[in-house]
């Protein structure tokens, strides 16, 4: 019976929720194409008698727009999947789209590979605040009050303490005592991180830059030991054969104190500009950790001594891929950045 039919395919359809654009055409194709089931029922629509037709003619039209309005409804919710199915059902063979790597910083890529360096002699990578108060930064560190380097014209205070200002950290050095304070010998740490100097930004200094510190205290630890590991990180940095020297230089929190130079990297010791043909570029400070700093972060300097070192990432890199103006690390130039190696990680 028609109406029994109608009665049916309305419940049908009530109760109908596509979940894909697959639903919704098969939905199409069973009630609206030309062989679908509200063309069937208008076809038995014809065979019925008149009395009938006035009373089906309008269920069945309310049948036909309900089953309309269901689809335009669905359709509408599912037109963007299926354009995309379209799309991926395209030719597959096609190459897909490409996207652009971008490029490691320099200074990271370096910071990365001293880093690696240590690691394999068995330093373990330790961070501290860039936001660093009097103690870590300078006291602790055997800085007598009236150092020039707590002055104004270097330090970046962020706020005036009785005794204890807090001021941007201006070497990771404040890191070696934050380790110490914290545990028990052995050390073996390097410390990277970034650093504030109150400095007129130019070619040859900035306002902020990088370094690396390093600290190693235990039992019977020597300046040999300092020279040897150095030496080490120079061969594996710029390669066998780099020479070293050391020169005596003073850093208020080792004693005795170096500064060591390698053999220009870009002369090869036979001199030119970068070197001032000297032969000779500086690349760090160190020295054995001064009694005061070990004593002053609760390590008895009469069973423990210690080296430490801290160099600029910034001169190693420049160094390393002959940049000679050190603003081009912060201003984002992609022309600059975009030679640098890429790296998937
Ligand atoms: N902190 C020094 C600086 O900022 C670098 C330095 C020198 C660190 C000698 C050390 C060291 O650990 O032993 O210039």
């Amino acid at each position: 019976m028609l109406q029994d039919k109608i009665k049916q395919y309305t419940g049908e359809i009530n109760a109908f929720q596509a979940t894909s654009a697959a639903d919704v055409e098969n939905y199409r194709l069973k009630f609206l194409v030309a062989k679908g089931i509200i063309k069937s029922l208008f076809e038995e629509f014809k065979t019925v008698s008149i009395e009938e037709k006035r009373t089906l003619g309008k269920e069945l039209n309310e049948f036909k727009q309900l089953a309309e309005a269901k689809y335009s409804e669905y359709q509408s919710l599912f037109s963007g999947t299926s354009q995309e199915v379209k799309r991926e059902e395209g030719d597959l063979t096609l190459p897909g789209t490409g996207f652009q790597m971008g490029s490691r910083h320099p200074l990271s890529l370096v910071r990365k590979e001293i880093v690696e360096i240590f690691k394999k002699l068995g330093f373990i990578v330790a961070e501290g605040p860039e936001i660093e108060n009097d103690w870590h930064n300078f006291s602790a560190l055997n800085f007598p009050p009236e150092h020039p380097a707590r002055d104004m014209q270097d330090t970046f205070f962020v706020e005036k303490q009785e005794g204890n200002d807090i001021a941007l950290r201006t070497h990771t050095s404040s890191v070696q005592v934050r380790l110490m304070e914290m545990g028990k010998p052995p050390f073996r740490a390097i410390m990277p991180g970034r650093v504030y100097r109150n400095e007129a930004i130019s070619a040859r200094a900035h306002c902020f830059f990088h370094q690396v510190e390093g600290l190693y205290v235990d039992e019977n630890v020597s300046f040999a030991d300092l020279k040897q590991t150095l030496f080490h990180f120079v061969q594996e940095l710029y390669g066998e054969g780099t020479k070293v020297r050391f020169r005596p230089s003073y850093f208020p929190f080792t004693e005795p104190s170096a500064e060591m130079d390698i053999s220009c990297t870009i002369c090869k010791g036979a001199g030119c500009q970068l070197c001032k043909h000297s032969g000779w570029v500086e690349i760090l400070g160190c020295g054995m950790v001064d009694p005061n700093v070990l004593n002053n972060c609760g390590i008895d300097s009469k069973k423990y001594s210690g080296f430490a070192f801290g160099m600029g990432i910034e001169r190693i890199t420049n160094l390393k891929y002959e940049i000679r103006d050190l603003r081009l690390f912060s201003e984002n130039d992609v022309r600059f950045l975009s030679q640098f190696e890429t790296e998937i990680v």
